[in-house]
């Protein structure tokens, strides 16, 4: 990695040498303990959350990773895996999104470390704490970035699968300046890319990398710049249409070994062009969690 914002993306070999741990095996979980719509923070926030029926989508979405991958959750009562009682955390009531542990920090591939997130709202400002509970309990590093520039982890900064490029999405919630920092301080090439409107409050709403050759991407989302980027870059780009990409979450999906995408089951068209292009699909019910504005990237933190 040599650390460079604003990377010349014309100057990126053409397959990369991401040699360290794939980030799409180790999944983490919050427990919708206290999950709820309180407030409005995106434009699809609206209140009217079943509890119980939140609580069974989440419960079937760990089940099925489960059977795909590593998966450790964390929930009121402590942390379902091997560790210790050290580790539990109990988010408090008045968290409702700590279910979104994706937006909490990013993973630096090959290294037991993360960087914590700065929240860009005060709503959620105490959630990464929480995150970071876990995190050191379970024997990983955190590191805080210094700036002050609002930085919300995984939703907005995406590992190109294969490639020591991470794809930084800013504009809305998180801000250039947490990028600057993630390349000088840590060596990371970040690839920014402007997000044009709170429809598309954090990138995992508008894009997924499926595997190192292909994204499936809301084009409505980006700059022509960024477009521009993301085609230099991915020799597939599957579109998603905004309607889609808005009602159905379907960018907001994971791909699990770059084979294997979990995505919200209302999106038949996008599962079909999945399908076409040789992914299996696995359709979730997320719906009570787009309630809150996020549906399975949001809810999966890889790692
Ligand atoms: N209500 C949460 C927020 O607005 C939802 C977060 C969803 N997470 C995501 N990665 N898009 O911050």
């Amino acid at each position: 990695m040599s650390g460079a914002l604003f990377v010349d993306v014309d100057s990126i070999p053409n397959r990369g040498s991401f040699e360290k741990r794939s980030l799409d095996r180790s999944v983490l979980f919050s427990a919708p303990t206290h999950f709820d719509v309180d407030y409005e923070i995106n434009p699809y926030m609206r209140p009217g959350v079943d509890e119980e029926r939140a609580a069974a989508q989440w419960e079937s979405l760990v089940e099925l990773f489960g059977e795909l991958a590593d998966v450790t959750v964390f929930d009121a009562d402590g942390v379902r895996t091997e560790l210790d009682e050290e580790a539990a955390v109990t988010p408090p009531e008045d968290l409702p999104d700590m279910a979104f542990c994706s937006n909490h920090a990013l993973s630096i591939p090959g290294e037991d470390r993360f960087v914590l997130a700065r929240m860009a709202t005060a709503e959620r400002r105490d959630e990464p704490a929480y995150f970071e509970r876990w995190a050191e309990a379970a024997g990983y590093e955190v590191v805080r970035l210094h700036t002050d520039a609002p930085f919300e982890g995984c939703g907005d900064a995406r590992w190109h699968p294969g490639r020591d490029l991470l794809w930084g999405g800013y504009g809305q919630r998180s801000e250039l300046g947490a990028y600057r920092e993630l390349a000088e301080r840590f060596g990371i090439d970040v690839v920014p890319l402007e997000l044009t409107d709170d429809a598309y409050y954090h990138l995992d709403v508008c894009f997924s990398a499926l595997d190192e050759t292909t994204a499936l991407v809301c084009p409505d989302a980006f700059t022509a710049t960024g477009r521009a980027k993301l085609d230099r870059l991915f020799d597939t780009l599957i579109e998603v249409p905004a309607a889609a990409a808005q009602e159905g979450f379907a960018c907001n999906c994971h791909a699990v070994g770059g084979e294997l995408v979990v995505i919200q089951e209302t999106n038949d068209a996008t599962i079909d062009r999945l399908e076409a292009h040789g992914y299996e699909t696995v359709g979730v019910a997320t719906d009570e969690f787009m309630k809150a504005g996020g549906s399975v990237a949001c809810l999966a933190f890889p790692y």
